[in-house]
Formats: C-alpha cells, structure tokens, sequence
C-alpha cells in the first residue's frame, strides 16, 4: 500500500466545529438570511438593516460565504439554495427553531468529558426528567414542528393509509405525523400520547389545522403508563436514542399489545447502519445522551429490525425515511 500522508487538517476543522455552529446559529437568530432575502444583499446595508458595526457585518458575511450559507457575487449577496429554503423567516419551509433546537445544550457539551466520567445511575426520562412548563414544550415543539410537518407528510407519501381507522402516535409531540395522515385521509382518526405539558401544545398544533374532532392527545409516559387501545397504526418517531435497548424493546412490546390485530407499527428514528459504523447524526444523538444522563443510546437498524421482531411483528423491514437522518422499521401484528 502506498504511503498515507498524514496531516492534521481533518482534526483541527472537527476541533473548532463548534465555530462553524455557532455561525449558522448566530446568522438565523440576528435574521441574517432573512434580510439578505428581503433586499439587504450588500455589506454596507447588512450592517444597517442588523445594527451592526461594518467591521462585525463584514466578519460574520466573510464567514458565511466561506461556509457556503451566502453566495457573493460582485458585491452583491444571496442565500445559498438551501438557506434561502428553509432559514428565511416568513416563508413557508422556516425550520430556524429546528437549527436552534439544540443551542440550550451548548454549555453542557463543552463539559462532555466530565460528563462522561459520571458513573452515577441513570435517570430514565434523561433530558425530560426535570419536567417541562408547557411554555417550554411550546418552544421546544415550535422547533420540531418546524421540520417535523415535512416529515409527517413524507410519511403520509410513503404509507398506505387508505383501509387504516386509527393512529396511535407515541411521543408524538405537536401532532406533525398526524395532522399530516388525517389531512390526506378523511376517514383518519389519531391519538398523540405525550408528556402532560406536551399534549397540552400538541392540541393548540391541532386545534390550528382545524382538527380537534379527529385527533385527541393523551398525557403519559410511554414507558410507564399503558398505552391508549384501539388503534390499527402505532408511529413512534425520533425519540430511539433517548431510551436503552431494553427500554425501547419493552416500549415495541405494549405498543404490539396496543395495536389491533392486523395493524402495524412504524419504528422512525436516528439509527446506526447495521455494521454500526454510522451515520454520524445518530452516533450523536447517542452521545448526547451522556449530557443529560439517560440510559440512550444510538441503535442499529438491526436491533431494531430485531425490537419489531422479538415483539411478535412479522413482515418486518427497514427502509431509509430521511436518508442519513431518520430510517424507519415497519412490521405487522397478525391479524
Ligand atoms: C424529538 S420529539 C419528536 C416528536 C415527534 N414524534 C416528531 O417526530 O416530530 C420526542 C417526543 O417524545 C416525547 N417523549 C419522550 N419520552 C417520552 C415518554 N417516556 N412518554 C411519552 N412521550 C415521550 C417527548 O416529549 C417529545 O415530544
């Protein structure tokens, strides 16, 4: 084999990455993208429209053009395709809460080492543990509707729905994958079960797409409560890496029970490829488990091939839901 030349370039970008968050963060929530949207496309007029100093207008577009969020042409500048898509705010993709979900982590991540040093029992509700007021399930929900919609809607494309009478959405958060399937099909009803302060946002979610009448929300714990019966679709839709392995598999075995015979379940989540060599979105949302000291961890779509099938689901198969981000697990319970 030919000599590798070494360098030290990969580590030293991985090492200050957290700079380049930081940029995108910092560019969505002074509403950099948005003005360049609305006609602020030069430097001088940048520094006016944000309040800026030229100097500090200049640093931040020097390095969003680096990172590829602007493009500049001349003088002139424009959002990069993405950014224009999704981080002009107004329009109908905004998904700028669901880029600053994470930022109230930030502090505990720059003490991940300590962290995982901590050799304490974990808590299993992790990060929900200390409860929510329903005005942070708000903004937290405002944030995974953001991107959360188009999910449920990708869904509803994918799924037949058409014989199905009844969903059961655990930790379905603001509703998205229901609103969504009720929306395409009239016939439709569906349950978000959530925690307390969850469901109560998850009705305004509902309540705002005018269907109250056809989806109800029920606070609980999934891996405590029993879950609500009666319904021929169980989706359960990112939140794998926050429970263990047998957490998770007890979870896919009441929703088995839950389900009415014939119907199916829907595992979506963040998975490892089954030689668990990455993606390396779910190995993260792995690691983020150690910050808020759950039992979670990332999953491989073999083990969860393997939940679905040790529950009693047949037909089992993993198909990639948002390529390199979410992968979901289908089976069905005999009918
Ligand atoms: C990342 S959000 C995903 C929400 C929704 N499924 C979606 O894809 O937009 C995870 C959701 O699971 C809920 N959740 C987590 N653990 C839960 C538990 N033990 N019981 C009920 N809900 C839970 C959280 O409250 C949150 O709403």
């Amino acid at each position: 084999m030919a000599d590798q030349r070494l360098d030290t370039v990969r580590l030293q970008r991985l090492s200050r990455s957290y700079r380049e968050a930081a940029t995108l963060m910092a560019g969505v929530e002074v509403g950099l993208f948005t003005r360049v949207a609305g006609g602020a496309d030069t430097l001088p007029r940048l520094a006016e429209a944000l309040g800026f100093t030229p100097t500090n207008a200049e640093r931040l577009v020097t390095a969003c053009v680096a990172l590829g969020l602007l493009e500049r042409e001349g003088e002139r500048l424009r959002n990069a395709p993405d950014v224009q898509r999704y981080l002009v705010e107004g329009e109908p993709g905004y998904a700028g809460p669901w880029i600053l979900f994470t930022k109230p982590e930030w502090e505990d991540w720059g003490h991940l080492a300590e962290r995982l040093r901590d050799t304490g029992p974990p808590v299993v509700l992790g990060k929900y543990a200390q409860g929510f007021t329903v005005e942070e399930a708000r903004k937290y929900h405002e944030a995974t509707y953001s991107i959360g919609l188009g999910s449920g809607r990708r869904f509803v494309r994918q799924v037949d729905l058409a014989r199905r009478r009844r969903i059961l959405d655990l930790g379905g958060g603001s509703g998205c994958y229901c609103i969504a399937a009720c929306q395409a099909h009239a016939q439709l009803h569906a349950v978000v079960f959530d925690l307390p302060p969850v469901v109560e946002v998850a009705r305004e979610f509902i309540a705002s797409h005018g269907l109250s009448g056809r989806i109800s929300a029920v606070g609980g714990d999934f891996t405590a409560d029993p879950l609500p019966a009666g319904a021929d679709v169980v989706i359960m839709a990112s939140n794998l890496p926050q429970y263990s392995r047998e957490i998770i598999q007890r979870v896919v075995r009441k929703a088995w029970e839950a389900l009415e015979p014939g119907g199916e379940m829907h595992l979506i989540g963040e998975m490892l490829d089954s030689e668990r060599m990455g993606p390396p979105d779910p190995a993260l949302w792995g690691l983020a488990e150690a910050v808020y000291g759950s039992t979670g961890l990332a999953h491989s779509v073999t083990e969860c091939v393997g939940y679905l099938e040790a529950a009693g689901f047949t037909g089992v198969s993993a198909r990639d839901f948002i390529p390199s981000v979410l992968t979901r697990v289908t089976g069905t319970r005999p009918a």
